[in-house]
């Protein structure tokens, strides 16, 4: 542990899941409690006034992690010299929309991110896009940031690989840290793929436990993919407090590591693994160490599974060829 402070730029820090993630970061969730960080909070110029109350509160939280907070409307003066960039700002969508929908309401927001962090990032930046469509807007980030590594751009399916966890414990009566390797392939769509023939439950292979195809296919798979628009339909919101406890868990995987004997899912650049071309950032099963993640090897991909990661990088493809034409990659 170092006491120099991490830099953490979160942008959208006035809204719904910037109201969880800097509260948790503050205190030590992120980094743990012998680490300082210093937050840099993004907002566009009419969520400043929001964003300069948070910032009361997180004073009148007193933290003792939380080395300092500086906030701000020009991406080139917050992102300087961050360490960490937490993309969250984005509109989120609403009922009856794909995230899919968004792209050109949002994907216009990060080319100018991508842009600024190649100016002023530090040179260890790791960059998590969590606002959606999450995948195409770190591809349209990484694209406009030539200088930075393609392998410090990610996006954020590990929401997805908590809510697969968490159903998968609920089907077995596990509990779930009892479950290991799971794994979101794909989009974060509706086309992700929940992967439960490589999970394990205690050690036992989590697809021949449940034994279920038709559960496994007309239930598991869809409420797994389908728990955002859920969610929205529940809450008149979609998710933010389970959004940033994830944007943390994969933050923190990112910097310190996942543990041993298992792995956790990001969605990062290909480099043609599985037959994802190479170039698009799709949700694979990763180890971290030492601050690289590396797509884990080897995996035996059956038809059935081969379908579902095929559908899914389809619409990634779809995806990047449409901001292609919006000349935003
Ligand atoms: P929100 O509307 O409550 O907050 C978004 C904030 O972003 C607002 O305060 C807005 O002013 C700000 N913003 C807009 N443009 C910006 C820009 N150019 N620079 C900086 N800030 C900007 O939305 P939310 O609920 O916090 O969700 C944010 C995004 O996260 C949405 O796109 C949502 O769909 C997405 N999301 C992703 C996941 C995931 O698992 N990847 C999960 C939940 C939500
Ligand atoms: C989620 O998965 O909860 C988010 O991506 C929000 C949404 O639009 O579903």
């Amino acid at each position: 542990m170092s006491t120099t402070p991490i830099k953490v730029a979160v942008t959208g820090a006035a809204g719904n899941i910037g109201y969880s993630l800097l509260f948790r970061i503050a205190s030590g969730a992120l980094f743990g409690q012998d680490q300082p960080v210093e937050l840099r909070l993004l907002e566009i110029t009419p969520a400043l006034k929001a964003l300069e109350g948070v910032v009361m509160e997180l004073d009148d939280s007193a933290f003792p992690t939380l080395a300092g907070v500086e906030i701000g409307d020009d991406p080139t003066k917050v992102f300087d010299g961050v360490n960490h960039a937490l993309l969250v700002g984005a509109r989120p969508r609403g009922p009856g929309m794909e995230r899919g929908d968004l792209l050109e309401a949002n994907g216009g927001i990060f080319a100018p991110q991508g842009k600024a962090l190649n100016e002023v990032a530090a040179d260890d930046i790791k960059v998590t896009v969590t606002g959606n469509p999450a995948n195409t807007n770190a591809l349209i980030a990484q694209s406009n940031a030539p200088d930075i590594p393609s392998s410090r751009f990610s996006a954020l399916t590990r929401l997805d690989h908590n809510r697969a966890i968490a159903q998968l414990a609920a089907k077995t009566g596990a509990t779930v840290a009892d479950i290991k390797k799971m794994t979101i392939w794909g989009n974060h769509s509706a086309t992700q793929y929940p992967d439960l023939f490589h999970a394990e439950v205690k050690g036992q292979n989590a697809a021949e436990l449940v034994n279920d195809q038709e559960w496994l296919e007309g239930t598991y798979i869809p409420t797994v993919a389908k728990r955002g628009a859920a969610i929205i339909d529940a809450r008149g919101a979609s998710s933010a407090a389970s959004a940033a406890s994830a944007t943390i868990d994969h933050a923190r995987d990112w910097q310190l590591g996942t543990a041993e004997g298992d792995w956790t899912s990001m969605s990062v650049v290909s480099d043609g693994s599985y037959d994802v071309p190479e170039g698009l950032i799709s949700s694979f099963p990763v180890t971290v160490k030492d601050g690289e993640w590396t797509i884990v090897q080897g995996l035996e991909i059956d038809e059935f599974s081969r379908g579902k990661i095929d559908a899914s990088v389809k619409e990634l493809e779809g995806e990047r060829d449409t901001v292609k034409k919006l000349g935003l990659i």
